[in-house]
């Protein structure tokens, strides 16, 4: 994360605002020797906190925010969106330790599928994000392992008969031909389990590499593989409008 998007707030506003107790209260605990901040006993109730990193406790227990947090993932191939794998396989947790909250992923990408992930405690955000009513397009990029004609494009864009019903209709954009493979941009306004990996096979080719570049308005520019960083106010808002009525009825 950057340096000037981490949330810096006070000892004592962190412990108050997590619903510890009153600042004054906070204050008497600092000075009374119970709290510690990445396991260093701080007693100065000024000391500066960075919420995406600092573990704060009292009395040797986690304060946990309630802050909402909003987290943006460049999401790798070969990591599972999930919290814990019984077979032990990398999850994308491991790839943000600082953030210090549980947040939970918004849908999912399969462990193959690397690109935008979001993360989040607010669970109104994330249920309208995937309710599927709402028509938040979700942006990928294909790599097929074929050349696909214009009317299996076409076909994709006007909606594929999957097992589970209809696609709607999607945007598709054939970025370029290379040797054996089509790379195109599939736009989809839904996020059924594997769906891309399944319209693409439903047209007779398969899926070789598959990156989501975008969710509504949150694209991945500025991060790199593996990396994150926090939304920023006003990207959370602009998210919010984005995913707040259904397309249908703007
Ligand atoms: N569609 C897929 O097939 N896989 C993903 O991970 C996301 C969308």
């Amino acid at each position: 994360m950057k340096e000037g998007q981490r949330k810096l707030k006070t000892l004592d506003r962190v412990l108050s605002k997590a619903g510890a107790g009153s600042r004054t209260e906070a204050r008497s605990w600092i000075g009374g020797g119970r709290v510690r901040v990445n396991g260093k006993l701080i007693q100065t109730p000024d000391h500066w906190v960075d919420l995406g990193r600092d573990k704060v406790t009292l009395d040797g227990k986690p304060v946990v925010s309630a802050q909402r947090r909003y987290i943006l993932l460049y999401k790798p191939k070969g990591y599972l969106a999930t919290y814990r794998d019984p077979q032990g396989r990398p999850t994308i947790y491991s790839l943000i330790p600082e953030v210090g909250q549980f947040v939970g992923t918004v849908g999912r990408l399969d462990l193959n599928t690397s690109g935008l992930l979001l993360l989040t405690n607010d669970n109104d955000l994330a249920e309208a994000i995937t309710n599927p009513e709402h028509e938040l397009p979700k942006t990928y990029l294909v790599k097929a392992s074929t050349l696909l004609s214009g009317e299996q494009l076409d076909q994709l864009a006007q909606g594929v008969e999957l097992s589970d019903g209809l696609t709607r209709p999607g945007i598709v954009k054939r970025l370029r031909d290379s040797g054996k493979y089509t790379f195109l941009e599939l736009t989809i306004t839904e996020g059924r389990n594997r769906q891309v990996r399944r319209m693409i096979e439903h047209v007779g080719s398969k899926v070789l590499k598959l990156v989501r570049t975008s969710i509504g308005p949150l694209t991945l520019e500025g991060l790199t593989i593996g990396q994150w960083r926090e939304l920023t106010s006003d990207e959370v808002k602009i998210l919010k409008k984005a995913c707040s009525r259904p397309r249908r009825q703007r």
